[in-house]
């Protein structure tokens, strides 16, 4: 699924648009969300300060978005900051990453909306600085009325402060309403998460080749297709995207089903007799 009416095949770089152009449009997925990790191993490799290597991971942010948005991808949603990086880094570096998100959004606004691009954001937000949280507001109205990629990036998030928050609310809400615990349902968990207005992600990338999927999304993430690359996220350019893409158009999604490649299903009495023991 991709949003047709906004599509900007010819921004895209030749490099990028050979690759686009062996995908199937009707099987894109529709939400991708990325874990970027490597920023600090990037830095190290080139024996740079560690916040130069966050600095790139910015830069990547906007090129991979703006490639997103040219394909017409709907949602894509970015694990920016975590709730452990802000209580296991030291403070020098979290206040670093506090700046570059405000001067991140001071600057991208415009080329959000130049892109079609609606900003949000899931995590604890109310917990970041003030100042933070003002820009944070700032361009999420700036770009309230833009159809295109909608950028949701996780800020002081974790997935199970996530379903924490979730089961708050929805005892809260169950309470008010009189109604007993054994009729929740998986709908009602849904609607209580930080994500109860977009789709589960089709397609997890993870970069810098750890297997891992580290306290993201994991609600939303139970029929996703993971693809990991060993590239550090500040080299992770659109082309990288529109590659993790044709991956996962070669899987065969299941959700627990059969898949279409299994044939027909016959019976073996013999083979059931043996199960049954
Ligand atoms: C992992 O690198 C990445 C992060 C801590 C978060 C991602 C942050 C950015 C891409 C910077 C800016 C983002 C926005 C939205 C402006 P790491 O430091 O864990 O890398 P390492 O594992 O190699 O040390």
């Amino acid at each position: 699924m991709q949003l047709t009416d906004t599509l900007r095949i010819h921004e895209l770089s030749p490099e990028e648009r050979a690759v686009y152009a062996a995908l199937k449009p009707e099987r894109l997925p529709e939400h991708v969300a990325i874990i970027m990790d490597g920023n600090g191993r990037w830095a190290g490799r080139r024996s740079l300060k560690r916040f130069l290597g966050h600095q790139q991971g910015a830069k990547s942010v906007q090129l991979v978005t703006e490639t997103a948005s040219r394909i017409g991808l709907p949602w894509l949603t970015l694990y920016a900051f975590s709730l452990e990086n802000s209580l296991r880094r030291p403070p020098a570096e979290v206040n670093f990453l506090m700046r570059l998100l405000k001067s991140y959004l001071e600057s991208n606004v415009q080329r959000m909306m130049d892109n079609n691009v609606r900003i949000r954001y899931i995590g604890r937000t109310h917990e970041l600085p003030a100042e933070v949280q003002d820009k944070m507001r700032w361009a999420e109205e700036a770009t309230a009325r833009n159809t295109g990629t909608t950028l949701t990036l996780a800020l002081n998030y974790g997935a199970r402060s996530e379903l924490v928050d979730a089961v708050r609310s929805l005892s809260a809400e169950m309470q008010r309403k009189h109604v007993g615990p054994d009729r929740i349902t998986e709908e009602d968990v849904h609607r209580h998460l930080y994500t109860a207005h977009m789709p589960d992600p089709d397609l997890l990338i993870r970069t810098s080749g750890e297997m891992r999927v580290s306290n993201f999304l994991l609600w939303q993430i139970a029929y996703t297709e993971i693809f990991v690359t060993d590239r550090l996220w500040p080299d992770f350019r659109g082309i990288h995207l529109l590659e993790a893409i044709a991956d996962f158009q070669r899987r065969e999604r299941r959700f627990g089903g059969i898949g279409e490649s299994c044939g027909e299903v016959e019976e073996d009495p013999k083979r059931i007799k043996l199960a049954a023991g």
